[in-house]
């Protein structure tokens, strides 16, 4: 897979972990060279559109920051279901036909799994998918993945714990194809079974040779994970609401069940958190989900500059 040129709609599309290698290398090398002022304007002329019709701090901001680090620059809408021509009745391909006009990239976020694969079929550039749905979301993937290399030196043979609510959380669906590309993984999908991942995603999975265990209870995978990914139950997604608030403070990490955990383990949620971890974990120096969202800075501009440039 080359991604100069190419649309990022699915984890799955990533097959070669030497591509992987080689934009963590460039995500490397683009946070010292950041840290060193000693970026170079490789995207300078080159334009970034964010069509966002989900709310959004971290993707948002961090690809905008990314276009703009590199010298390149953005167009954006603070809520494209609202402030677009979407409200006229727009379909997203006709807004995305218009706007490859303009834009030398799109990243879009829609409520609707699919959007950005039909998006990217209208569009005349590349367009990123930065979450459709209970979809996927695949530059989160990416940037997790950089976060357990960075973290643990690689990431075969990791013993990866998934909590919370699999059936929603995209960027768990994304995660989990790009570890099935890995050796020796084994992972734990912790979440009530009314939240369990759904079988396509299970299924491929299993199909890579991945160890999986499925369990309902925190204490069950504390003492065994070197990475516990934590995720946020997807309110946004429950059409009862009641049903909702059975499940929302199902896994909560505190300071007494860290003390179980591995030494060497790293914690990690996508954010935003609402209760799954406790303020008072944030001080542990396990807990990588700060330094995560960090990381998608630099993977995004090594995404965006491999993407525009070669
Ligand atoms: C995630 C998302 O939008 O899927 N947020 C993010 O991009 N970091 C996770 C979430 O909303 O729970």
């Amino acid at each position: 897979m080359q991604l100069h040129k190419s649309h990022i709609i699915s984890a799955s599309q990533f097959t070669d972990t030497n591509v992987l290698s080689s934009l963590f290398a460039l995500a490397k090398e683009m946070e010292e060279k950041d840290l060193a002022r000693t970026l170079a304007p490789s995207l300078q002329g080159k334009l970034l559109a964010m069509l966002f019709y989900e709310p959004s701090t971290r993707t948002r901001f961090s690809f905008e920051a990314a276009m703009k680090k590199l010298g390149g620059d953005t167009l954006t809408t603070e809520n494209a279901s609202e402030f677009s021509s979407a409200v006229k009745g727009e379909t997203l391909e006709d807004s995305i036909r218009v706007i490859g006009n303009y834009a030398d990239v799109i990243v879009l976020r829609h409520p609707e799994k699919g959007a950005s694969e039909r998006a990217a079929q209208a569009s005349p550039v590349p367009l990123i998918n930065a979450g459709d749905g209970a979809g996927e979301h695949p530059t989160q993937a990416l940037l997790d993945l950089y976060t357990i290399e960075k973290a643990r030196g690689n990431i075969d043979g990791a013993h990866i714990a998934l909590l919370g609510d699999l059936r929603h959380g995209r960027t768990v669906h994304s995660l989990l194809s790009l570890l099935a590309l890995y050796k020796n993984i084994t992972c734990y999908l912790v979440s009530p079974e009314t939240l369990a991942l759904p079988e396509e995603y299970l299924a491929r999975l299993s199909a890579s040779g991945a160890q999986v265990h499925i369990a309902h209870d925190i204490n069950e995978v504390l003492q065994v994970a070197d990475v516990l990914y934590m995720t946020r139950i997807q309110k946004e997604r429950f059409a009862d609401k009641e049903a909702y608030e059975r499940v929302k403070d199902c896994y909560v990490l505190t300071k007494e069940r860290t003390l179980d955990m591995k030494p060497e383990a790293i914690i990690m949620h996508p954010l935003p958190r609402n209760n799954e971890i406790a303020p008072e974990v944030d001080s542990d120096i396990r807990a990588h989900y700060f330094t995560q969202a960090k990381n998608g800075l630099y993977l995004r501009m090594a995404l965006l500059q491999k993407i525009l440039i070669a």
